[in-house]
């Protein structure tokens, strides 16, 4: 995956997100943040102009229709059209520039939102393996998603709202002009209105939380039940299921109802305090204006300015949530971004050019992140070209020293070596694209068969696809699909038979070409009547390459010329069947387990169990096989 990021798209809009730099204690988000927000500088400064003339004319229009009450209702001293025609003007603003700021700012907010994403995609396509083994990854997905989306509210509502703070302060000094005493009464409530609204997102910060964490848990339910669908109805475990996700569900609606209980209780309080105020300023002004000391013009003023200062009140407590939720989100965001994945190109990394295929495990010391050692000095040596067996009980290792070659993983002590290099020497690009992987899992994604055989390289040219296909024995079942090639293959393949969808997987790897081929327990989900119908494709894969191949069955172990047998980390026997099977008792036992995986209720074994005990030469395999065993 990490791959296909590597290489910039050339000329792409977003093809080198600038990088944001590392951390300095105490610095706010919004200045780290900053390599990425610039680039939208222009854009956020047209949105925050556009909402103070929209703010500030909004402002204007009270105190204009206003005079227009004194002037030309009242005085008749001017024609009412002229205040029409500067209110028509100031309205037709007021609509341009609001247009323009909800434009400028979201669209710079959304933009930033996309280059986070990019960021943290790639960032999650380079981090090791080891941190994904340490995160729960549907959980740092979905966090990841609603962080980046808080972080986008605060880009596009913070400006919006400072603006209308700031048109407050305007409306403020407009009402104080007016009569000061006037604007102090009127103003009482809003104290009320913020504090009544500042502890209405108190209590909705946190329950806020609760809400997206168990709408998270509800979604992890409901995606592995639409995954794992044959596990639960093969366990007839429906029931417990629909239990555990309604208790999940009653969870999640536990947490809305205390949520919609604290908007019931203070969404009210808040919008209707300065309706009192109203009031208020009716009794007050009213006076004022009987006693001459302020126009009906002001008092319709006044009562415009109320409606539009008591917004800012209510978003201001708003506005405070939602910078702490971004700054939350943003410090999660940046810490993925900071993770340093484990496994990267060293300075100085060499490319791996004209690949021989030597492959060699120098006292290898390996542990996962419990510390047990997995391999504890392991010593292995795979000659350009050969095909090697590695054969060991279930957990010994097999798939952990697969893993090592194309460095998932750093090995603890000793080193892997490629021709002579020791692979943290080499460029992860380079050495990858050299190591072929098929897994006993083989995941297609969804999209055509075609996408899937040309995933390592996308842009290879037909001809090239179909030879693949075709030596990976796939052509005769894609030629029989519905839309050949075209055919949409579901969810991880899930439209193919395992067979099918290990031969695509063939092809997949064989388009890539590598040097290196290591073939993890690819047949064990084949049924073993019809694994050797894939055998030819092995062995055109395998064919002039270094292999690797991890077998439990007998007649995939047929495949190789030299069988390695791992125990306890290390390297217990090394040598062909023939000989394992003679002089090296634990190989006979490890191959009569894997033949015989299912023991009756009596512990009577079905009758196949002798095969591990027959020599190669008499083994029931493909005349074609490589006649290295015997
Ligand atoms: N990602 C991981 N994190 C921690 N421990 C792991 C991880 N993968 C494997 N292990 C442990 O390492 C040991 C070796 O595992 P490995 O997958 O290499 O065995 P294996 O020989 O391939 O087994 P199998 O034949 O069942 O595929 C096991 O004890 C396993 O529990
Ligand atoms: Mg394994």
């Amino acid at each position: 995956m990490s791959l296909l990021l590597d290489e910039q798209v050339p000329g792409g809009r977003y093809a080198d997100p600038a990088p944001i730099p590392p951390p300095v204690p105490g610095q706010h988000w919004l200045r780290r943040m900053m390599p990425i927000i610039r680039p939208y500088a222009l854009l956020l400064t047209v949105g925050f102009v556009s909402a103070a003339a929209n703010m500030w004319l909004r402002v204007e229009i009270p105190s204009v229709s206003g005079r227009a009450i004194d002037r030309a209702l009242i005085h008749h001293q001017e024609p009412i059209g002229t205040y029409a025609r500067e209110l028509a003007l100031m309205g037709a603003g007021v609509l341009v520039f609001g247009i323009t700021f909800r434009y400028a700012l979201q669209r710079a907010a959304f933009e930033i939102e996309y280059t986070l994403r990019v960021l943290l995609f790639r960032q999650f396509s380079k981090l090791s393996f080891s941190f994904y083994d340490k995160v729960q990854t549907g959980q740092l997905v979905s966090r990841a998603n609603s962080d980046v989306r808080s972080v986008q509210m605060f880009l596009a509502f913070g400006p919006m709202i400072g603006v209308s703070l700031v048109s407050f302060l305007a409306a403020l000094f407009m009402m104080l002009r007016i009569h000061v005493l006037l604007t102090v009464v009127t103003l009482l409530c809003l104290p009320l209105v913020f504090a009544s609204a500042k502890k209405m997102h108190k209590w909705m910060f946190p329950v806020s939380w609760v809400v997206s964490a168990r709408q998270a848990d509800i979604a992890t339910i409901v995606e592995e039940n639409v995954g794992g669908a044959q596990v639960v109805r093969s366990f007839a475990a429906e029931a417990s299921q629909i239990t555990s996700l309604d208790r999940a569900a009653q969870r999640l609606q536990w947490a809305s109802v205390r949520m919609a209980d604290i908007r019931a209780r203070y969404g009210p309080l808040v919008q209707n305090l300065p309706r009192v105020g109203l009031a208020l300023l009716l009794l007050y002004g009213g006076h004022l204006v009987i006693d001459n000391q302020i126009t009906v013009g002001n008092l319709y003023s006044f009562t415009a300015y109320v409606m539009l200062i008591q917004l800012p009140f209510m978003m201001l407590g708003f506005l405070i949530m939602q910078a702490q939720r971004a700054s939350a989100s943003a410090q999660r965001i940046l810490e993925i971004l900071d993770e340093v994945p484990d496994i990267d190109d060293r300075p100085g990394a060499v490319d791996l050019v004209d690949c021989r295929g030597d492959v060699e495990f120098r006292g290898v010391r390996f542990s996962y992140r419990d510390g047990t050692d997995v391999l504890a000095g392991l010593d292995l040596d795979l000659r350009s070209g050969e095909t090697v067996a590695l054969v060991g009980r279930t957990g010994s290792g097999k798939s952990t020293v697969a893993r090592l070659i194309p460095r998932f993983y750093d090995v603890g002590d000793g080193s892997v070596v490629i021709d002579g290099h020791d692979v943290r020497d080499l460029t992860l690009h380079s050495l990858r694209a050299n190591v072929g992987l098929v897994l006993d899992d083989s995941f297609l994604f969804s999209g055509t068969v075609f996408e899937n055989i040309s995933f390592g390289r996308p842009d290879a040219p037909q001809e090239e696809v179909l030879a693949a296909a075709r030596a990976a024995g796939a052509e005769d079942f894609i030629d029989r699909l519905s839309d050949g090639y075209d055919t949409i293959v579901g969810e991880r393949g899930s439209t193919l038979s395992g067979g099918q969808r290990q031969r695509i997987a063939i092809a997949r790897t064989l388009l890539v070409n590598p040097r290196i081929l290591i073939l993890d327990d690819c047949t064990s989900s084949i049924d073993a009547h019809r694994e050797h119908e894939i055998h030819g494709a092995l062995k055109t894969l395998m064919a002039g390459r270094t292999t690797l191949i991890i077998a439990h069955r007998l007649s995939t172990i047929a495949l190789a010329q030299r069988v390695v047998l791992l125990d306890g980390g290390r390297i217990l026997a090394d040598g062909t069947h023939d000989q394992l099977l003679r002089d090296v008792p634990e190989y006979a036992e490890i191959l009569r387990q894997a033949e015989t995986p299912h023991h009756g209720p009596d512990g009577a074994v079905p009758d196949d169990h002798h095969l591990a005990a027959v020599p190669a030469s008499e083994l029931p395999v493909d005349d074609d096989v490589p006649k290295g065993i015997a």
